[in-house]
C-alpha cells in the first residue's frame, strides 16, 4: 500500500500578490476553483493508497486541516514543522513517522503545488515506479525538457531496468544556464518532476549514508514529538538545529540507487506567473484572463481581477494581477524577479 506524503511547506514568493506568507500558493486556487493542495489530493483518487500524510509549517496547520477536511480527509496526521528546513528533513520526518510502528511503507512524495493534467498517465507511471521502489530503488519521475530551465533538477538517463524505467546515470540539481543548454542538446536528460517514490527505510538509510546530521536531528525531533488531535509536532529545538537541505542535493545527487520513470502527464511546476499563463486557457490573442477583466487590443498577457473590474488596453506580454490590497504589473519575461518584491516587503521596503 502506498503512503502519499504531501510536502506543503514552500512559500511560493514568485506568485505574489496572490501567494502570501500567511497564505502560500499551495493553499490558493491559482488555476480553477480548487486549491493546489486539493488538486494534489484528488489526483490520488482511484489508487490503492492510505490517507495522505501532510508535512507543512506549524503556521499553516488550520489552512491545511480545513482543506483536507473539505476533501473528506478528517483524521490523517499532519506533521508540523516549527521552521522550514527544506525537503530532505521534511521527508525524513514523514519517513520516521511512517516507520514508527515497525512498518516500511512505500512513500509517494508529492509537492503540493504542481499541475498534472493527465491522471491516468500519472497512475500508469506510478505502477511502474512501485515495482522499482519495492526493489529498493529511489524512484523519480522524469519530464522531457523543452527549455534550458535552471530551476529544476536534471536526470541523465542510464540503462533500462526492465519495462519499468531507467537507472539514473547522473542527477544535477539546478545547473547553470550553459550546462542546462548542453543537457538539452545532448537529449538524454529529463527534468526531475519533484515527485519521488521509495521505501521509507531506503530513504532513511540514504540519509544515514549521505546526510547523517539531518537524520540525527529528525530522529531526535520525532522521538520528542507531541501529538494533539491530528497534529504531530516534532520537538522544536531538535528540528530547528537540523541542517537545511533539499532531497535533491542531500540524496538524489549522491545515491547510486536512483531510477527514473518517464512521465508525460501535462506536468507543470506552476512556479511563476508565466508558468500560470502557459497553463491557462487563452483568448484568440493569447490573453489569459481571470475575474472581471476587459481587454482591448492586448496580446499574450495574463490579467487577473479579484475585487474590482480591471481593464487593459494595448498591452503585450504583461502580467497584471490585482488583489484587494496589492497590484502587480510585470513584464512576462521578468516574472522570476517577483520574489525580490517579497524580499523588499520583508525587509520593510
Ligand atoms: N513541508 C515542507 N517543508 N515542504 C517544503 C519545504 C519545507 O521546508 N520546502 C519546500 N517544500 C515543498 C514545496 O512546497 C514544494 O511543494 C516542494 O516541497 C518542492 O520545493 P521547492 O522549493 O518548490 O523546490 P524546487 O521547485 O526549487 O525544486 C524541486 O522541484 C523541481 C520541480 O518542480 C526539486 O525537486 C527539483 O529537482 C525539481 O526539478
Ligand atoms: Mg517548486
Amino acid at each position: 500500500m502506498l503512503l502519499p506524503v504531501i510536502m506543503a511547506g514552500g512559500s511560493g514568493t514568485r506568485l505574489w500578490p496572490v501567494s502570501r506568507e500567511h497564505y502560500p500558493k499551495q493553499f490558493c486556487s491559482l488555476l480553477g476553483d480548487d486549491t493546489m493542495l486539493q488538486q494534489t489530493v484528488r489526483r490520488l483518487s482511484g489508487l490503492q493508497s492510505s490517507a495522505p500524510l501532510l508535512v507543512c509549517n506549524e503556521e499553516h496547520r488550520f489552512l491545511a486541516a480545513e482543506q483536507l477536511r473539505l476533501d473528506g480527509i478528517e483524521n490523517s496526521p499532519i506533521l508540523l514543522e516549527p521552521a522550514g528546513r527544506n525537503t530532505a528533513p521534511a521527508i525524513a520526518l514523514a519517513a520516521l513517522h511512517a516507520t514508527r510502528n515497525g512498518g516500511d511503507p512505500l512513500l509517494l512524495v508529492m509537492p503540493a503545488d504542481h499541475l498534472l493534467q493527465d491522471i491516468p498517465a500519472f497512475h500508469a507511471a506510478l505502477k511502474k515506479a512501485e515495482t522499482l521502489a519495492a526493489d529498493g530503488r529511489l524512484v523519480t519521475f522524469g519530464i522531457v525538457p523543452d527549455a534550458p530551465e535552471t530551476g529544476f533538477g536534471y536526470i541523465r538517463r542510464g540503462a533500462a531496468i526492465g519495462e519499468e524505467g531507467f537507472a539514473v546515470a547522473g542527477f544535477q540539481e539546478k545547473p547553470d544556464l550553459e550546462t542546462a543548454g548542453s543537457y538539452l542538446k545532448d537529449g538524454g536528460y529529463y527534468w526531475n518532476s519533484g515527485m519521488f517514490l521509495f521505501r521509507a527505510g531506503i530513504y532513511l538509510a540514504a540519509l544515514r549514508q549521505y546526510a547523517p546530521a539531518i537524520l540525527d536531528a529528525c530522529e531526535t525531533a520525532m522521538a520528542g514529538a507531541q501529538s494533539d488531535a491530528q497534529f504531530v509536532r516534532p520537538e522544536r529545538a531538535a528540528f530547528e538545529a537540523c541542517p537545511e537541505d533539499s532531497i535533491d542535493y542531500a540524496v538524489m545527487e549522491k545515491t547510486d540507487r536512483a531510477a527514473v520513470v518517464p512521465l508525460d502527464a501535462g506536468w507543470n511546476d506552476i512556479g511563476s506567473w508565466s508558468a500560470i499563463w502557459d497553463a491557462m486557457g487563452k483568448d484568440a490573442d493569447g490573453n489569459a484572463l481571470s475575474g472581471d477583466v476587459l481587454q482591448v487590443a492586448s496580446r499574450n498577457s495574463i490579467v487577473s481581477a479579484d475585487k474590482r473590474l480591471v481593464a487593459v488596453v494595448g498591452i503585450e506580454d504583461l502580467v497584471v494581477i490585482d488583489t484587494a490590497d496589492a497590484l502587480l504589473v510585470a513584464r512576462k519575461d521578468a516574472v522570476q524577479h517577483v520574489k525580490k518584491i517579497v524580499e523588499k516587503l520583508k525587509a520593510g521596503k
